[in-house]
């Protein structure tokens, strides 16, 4: 999870008179999640008028969508709102109007608070009400200070603009599409049940026309999103009950959708139909995040995952002997209350066990309002610091072991975007890498194929080859 500057440029730029038209910079913290409605976010306002910059300087509306999952994630916002105050005062001395939004999840768990904290905020806006943007603004330049956290009874899918296809074009090849949100698990130590709410899946239509409409934009890969994506369910064509591994399928028959992926996934939600989804198309990536969190049964237990580390390696064979060069990815805390050193030492012999091509670790932070913050037995700071050293140790040595095993192998690669050096460009391997290679960007796009000649600390290099 990494912050990412949402540079979503595209949206109305199009066509728009700059000089007059209102600026808005988004500002993305946390999940890929955020990212996708950080762009969603940038439509709804661009039917307001608005156009998206990546400059702060010059924007007359600043909104952060946040990051709640972790307390650092959450502090950040309230530093950030800190200067952004001292520029608001700056721009007000100039006679220059400046508002400041805050969405994402701080907005839904803290929403008074915000405004309490912040007085230079002007909007606060939750996950699922973000449609009502435009209408937010327009209160607040009339003097209101406003509040959205509800849960909303419409459906804010409906109400946003559609997927439009040229700015679609604008934003590059690759795109995420939200299928599902929210959770009902309830694993002890997350807030997302309480930030996004329960569970819901968007239905079988809206998915599919997003997808076309993404891929008629030039997007070769989507990314389906949730926050437990393979819990998705919905009605198939004929009423009949569908799961994700038949929504895959469908996506699949898309034609110039080369590319399908999805995440984050629950060891609980993986059926039998899914696995055999990796099994069957060519297009679903043979990549996986699957968070396991821990390794030991009792921690596993305490967490409320409701399955075992041996239910968790059963699956993981399933899947590998579905698709046999599928590459693993997890999630993994460390330091959750009650967490001794032979619990930790599970966790490590399980991840010896699966062998991760890719993965995120945590140390445990307390989230308040979730079950996992009234545990007594809290793991000191310093033995939390220790342990995620030492598994962060063992998740790098084996990323960087299934970096070195890809040189040699012919792939296909997505190329994506410029790379740093002319006449270069960075593409995705099936298994989430970035690969550089020498390619104009007139190929950007294109799937090509190549033999990997190196493994560098972040990306692999590549030569073209004869398909
Ligand atoms: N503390 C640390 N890590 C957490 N995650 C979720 N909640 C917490 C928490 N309270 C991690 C989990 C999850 C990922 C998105 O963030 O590993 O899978
Ligand atoms: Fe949080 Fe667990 Fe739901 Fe994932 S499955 S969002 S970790 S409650």
């Amino acid at each position: 999870m990494t912050d990412q500057t949402a540079t979503f440029t595209a949206a109305a730029k199009a066509g728009a008179d700059i000089a007059n038209t209102r600026k808005v910079f988004i500002k993305t913290y946390g999940c890929q999640m955020n990212v996708y409605d950080s762009v969603r976010m940038g439509d709804a306002l661009a039917s307001d008028g608005y156009v998206t910059t990546d400059s702060m300087e010059e924007a007359d509306l600043v909104l952060l969508n946040t990051c709640h999952i972790r307390e650092k994630a959450a502090d950040k916002v309230y530093s950030a709102l800190g200067r952004l105050r001292d520029m608001k005062k700056e721009r007000a001395a100039n006679g220059r109007e400046m508002m400041i939004g805050v969405a994402g999840c701080v907005a839904q768990a803290e929403g008074e608070e915000i405004l309490r904290r912040a007085p230079a905020v002007d909007v606060v806006i939750g996950p699922q009400t973000y449609h009502r943007l435009p209408q937010a603004l327009k209160r607040a330049r009339a003097g209101e200070r406003v509040i959205e956290t509800d849960y909303a009874v419409e459906d804010k899918f409906e109400h946003l603009p559609k997927v439009d296809k040229a700015a679609t074009r604008l934003r590059g090849v690759t795109a995420f599409l939200t299928v599902q949100e929210g959770c009902d698990k309830f694993c002890t130590f997350c807030v997302v049940p309480y930030t996004r709410g329960s569970e819901v899946s968007r239905p079988l239509a809206q998915i599919v026309d997003e997808a076309s409409r993404l891929v008629e934009g030039g997007v070769r890969e989507i990314t389906l999103l949730g926050q437990n994506v393979n819990a998705w369910h919905g009605a198939g064509p004929k009423g009949e009950a569908w799961g994700l591994g038949d929504l895959l399928y469908r996506l699949a028959e898309i034609p110039g959708l080369a590319r399908l992926r999805y995440t984050t996934s629950h060891p609980r939600d993986m059926d039998d139909r899914l696995i055999e989804a990796h099994r069957d198309l060519r297009a679903l990536m043979p990549y996986l995040h699957l968070p396991v969190q821990a390794g030991s049964d009792r921690i596993l237990k305490a967490m409320n995952r409701r399955h075992t580390a041996a239910d968790y390696l059963r699956l993981i064979e399933r899947i590998r002997t579905a698709r046999p060069d599928i590459a693993l990815s997890g999630d993994f805390i460390v330091g959750f209350p009650g967490e001794t050193d032979a619990d930790f030492e599970d966790t490590l012999r399980l991840v010896e066990t699966v062998g991760y091509a890719q993965a995120y670790s945590f140390k445990y932070s307390t989230r308040p309002g979730t079950p996992g913050a009234d545990l007594g037995a809290q793991v000191e700071e310093h033995v939390k610091g220790e342990r995620l050293e030492r598994l962060q140790a063992l998740l790098l040595k084996q990323q960087q072991d299934f970096a070195e095993s890809c040189v040699g192998k012919i792939i296909d690669l997505l190329l994506e975007k410029p790379g740093r050096m002319p006449d270069q460009l960075i593409g995705r391997s099936p298994w989430l890498q970035s690969v550089n290679l020498d390619a104009k960007a007139s190929q950007i796009g294109d799937i090509v194929s190549v033999r990997i000649i190196a493994a560098g600390p972040n990306s692999l290099f590549a030569e073209r080859t004869e398909r």
